[in-house]
């Protein structure tokens, strides 16, 4: 599960300004046990001030009424606290409880209640204000699993325990999984979120926690979806990219969608069938397996 840092004691309180200031100064990098030190710090002291969020919030509500102009960085879960800075940004999560408005109008989904998920960055969180959410807790081993659907993950379940108020925790990049309850009352927790321009790349998956295994990827990019649209419009050249992506390009989720929009554009089982014969021998796990699946699809068509 996430690490507990009880070891980040600290009196004193901050603002946001200075917690940024300060973090600006000596960067945010969690692979770097001293730099995740001084961050867990920066945040337990914005944690030790329980108005500076709500003082932001009607600062933020009065300069909007005044320019009368819906900007605003506030959506209906998360609000961004620091924009992004040089590898990291600062938010306040709002985790509404079954009796608020919000939970009753949007759904649990809305708050990812209830779906297992691991994270494709690392952050550190504290809980803020309310009693918290709570999860159960699970680890995997991320290097292991190449992201097929219904690919085993030998997910490890740890605990079920709660983001209490002053609580301190790192959730590790593609290790910590969890899957959350919504809390007793309305809660909200602050973040120091690691923003890695490659993030993106690598994926964040869902999980059954039940059959222990792996039910999709959740970010999928604006890469794959451009690419599926181009090849779907039948271009030459947006058909050439897609064999050449296919092919060669780092990301295996990339190449499967490439050899997906190429099959659903091949006209017919028999040429969708040659499609995911040649994705079989492209070298990728991921592309590999994906394919034998889906030729044992076609083949119950033919
Ligand atoms: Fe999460």
């Amino acid at each position: 599960m996430p690490r507990v840092m009880a070891e980040v004691k600290e009196a004193w309180s901050c603002s946001l300004g200075e917690a940024v200031e300060a973090l600006d100064a000596h960067g945010f990098d969690p692979r770097d046990e001293d730099s995740l030190a001084h961050g867990a710090l920066w945040l337990r002291r914005l944690g030790n001030d329980p108005h500076f969020l709500g003082d932001l919030i009607v600062e933020t509500l009065a300069a909007c009424g005044a320019r009368e102009t819906a900007e605003s960085a506030y959506g209906p879960q998360a609000i961004v606290l620091s924009g992004m800075r040089e590898g990291f940004f600062l938010r306040a999560n709002v985790w509404p409880s079954e009796r608020d408005h919000a939970f009753r109008t949007s759904g649990a989904r809305s708050f990812v209640y209830g779906i297992p998920h691991d994270h494709n960055f690392d952050f550190l969180t504290v809980g803020y204000f309310g009693p918290g959410y709570s999860s159960d807790y699970y680890e995997y081993d991320y290097e292991a699993v190449v992201g097929r659907c219904g690919e085993t993950a030998e997910l490890r379940f740890v605990e079920r325990s709660t983001l209490s108020p002053g609580k301190l925790m790192h959730y590790r990049a593609h290790r910590d999984v969890h899957r959350q309850l919504p809390p007793e009352s309305l809660s909200v927790s602050l973040n120091i979120v690691a923003a890695n321009p490659a993030a993106g790349w690598f994926d964040q998956y869902g999980f059954d926690v039940a059959a222990g295994t792996v039910t999709g990827v959740l970010n999928p990019t604006a890469t794959e979806v451009f690419l599926r649209l181009a090849v779907g419009l039948g271009g030459a050249e947006a058909l050439d990219m897609a064999q050449r992506f296919g092919r060669l390009h780092p990301s295996d989720r990339l190449r499967l969608a490439c050899f997906e929009a190429r099959a659903n554009a091949a006209g017919s089982p028999a040429a969708a069938d040659a499609v995911w014969r040649e994705a079989e021998r492209c070298g990728s796990r991921l592309v590999a397996e994906e394919a034998q699946t889906r030729r044992r699809g076609l083949s119950t068509m033919r």
